[in-house]
């Protein structure tokens, strides 16, 4: 057990590095090592946003090279980059490296070109990397592939179910806010393409698929949708039992939980409950006119869908308590 650690971000000026920048300046045993930034290296902090000057006294260094950043020393490195870009990069030969891309996700290489649209380059180092979803597969080892975010809600909603329900004919209905697609410009989230419109994207085709069937061992029909909100993702599992209740089976896997919770019967999860956290709500409901159970996860895509979840794996790796740092209250209104 350790009770301090350095930590650099890699990506600091982008929405994942933002949010993770945030999280360790709150967190007691974080000591923030090194900023980087290709687009800002060599500048203040404040240069990104100007809140950064009233941090509480905790000093943010100036921005450095991503490169530099990757081999700053730190105990720990949270890569918040390009999948793409993740995967070419050579982890340092010490310290914890946890990758909130998806480039160290799949354990089979040959899959990325398919759903990434890139030869991995790096494939025979992807054993090496262990897929760190903390209320399921908690991460192990040095070297961590942090969940995106679809498959963590749709993975915290199932995983617990993955051998109580009929593994054929699963359908993830889900929906996200604009950040889940990063800071830079596309034609799809342009205001104009997503204000007063949802849309569904890579419909059969979104790269999580592979990730949330490699936990489950069973693929599921996912279809996104792009929400006109900035943060915040639903994840709407339809499914049948073999047997079991399922809404028990959830809630006693998930009743020590301090970020996961189960909601009462009738009780539907809500974006809003969730935005600007690190938790996730879960509601389970009967359709007895169909025979399915429908389990319903809201998590926050830059919460517990990348950055607090990031923090999350680092505090169960160095033994800090699993909360540190995360945004757990929710905010009323
Ligand atoms: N957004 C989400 O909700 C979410 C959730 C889970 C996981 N993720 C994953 O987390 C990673 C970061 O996502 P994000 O949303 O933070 O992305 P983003 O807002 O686009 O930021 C990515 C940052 O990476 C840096 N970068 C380094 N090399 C780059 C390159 N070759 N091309 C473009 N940018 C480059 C850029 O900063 P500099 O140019 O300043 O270096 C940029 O600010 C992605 O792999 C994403 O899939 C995102």
């Amino acid at each position: 057990m350790q009770t301090m650690a350095y930590i650099s971000i890699t990506g600091a000026s982008g929405y994942t590095g933002q949010e993770a920048l945030d999280r360790v300046l709150a967190h007691r045993e974080l000591e923030l090592h090194a900023v980087g930034s290709d687009s800002l290296a060599g500048r203040d902090a404040a240069t990104l946003d100007p809140r950064l000057n009233r941090n509480g006294g905790r000093r943010v260094p100036q921005f450095i090279t991503n490169e530099a950043a990757l081999a700053s020393g730190a105990d720990i490195v949270l890569l918040c980059q390009p999948h793409e870009n993740a995967a070419a990069l050579e982890p340092p030969a010490k310290g914890v490296v946890i990758d909130l891309s998806g480039a160290h996700r799949l354990t089979d290489a040959s899959l990325y070109e398919r759903w990434y649209g890139f030869a991995h380059p790096r494939p025979e180092e992807l054993s090496e990397w262990s897929y760190g979803l903390p209320e399921l597969t908690p991460p192990t080892g040095r070297l961590i592939a942090n969940p995106g975010c679809y498959a963590t809600a749709a993975l915290l909603a199932l995983g617990p179910l993955k051998h109580a329900i009929d593994p054929h004919g699963v359908v993830v209905d889900a929906k996200s806010g604009m950040t889940g697609a990063g800071r830079s410009l596309k034609a799809l989230s342009h205001a104009g393409a997503v204000l007063e419109n949802v849309s569904p994207y890579k419909v059969g085709s979104h790269q999580h698929v592979p990730e949330i069937a490699q936990v489950l061992g069973f693929p599921v029909s996912l279809t996104p949708h792009l929400l006109p909100v900035r943060r915040g993702l639903i994840a709407t599992c339809y499914v049948r039992s073999t047997g079991a209740d399922l809404r028990a089976l959830l809630t006693e896997f998930y009743a020590a939980s301090h970020v996961v919770s189960v909601l009462p019967e009738g009780v539907a999860p809500d974006l809003a409950r969730v935005q600007n956290t690190d938790t996730a709500e879960i509601g389970v409901f009967e359709d007895s006119f169909t025979d399915r159970t429908i389990v319903i996860c809201a998590i926050d895509n830059l919460g517990k869908g990348a950055a607090g979840q990031a923090i999350q794996n680092v505090n169960l790796l160095f033994g800090f308590a699993e909360t540190e740092g995360l945004r757990l209250p929710g905010v009323l209104v």
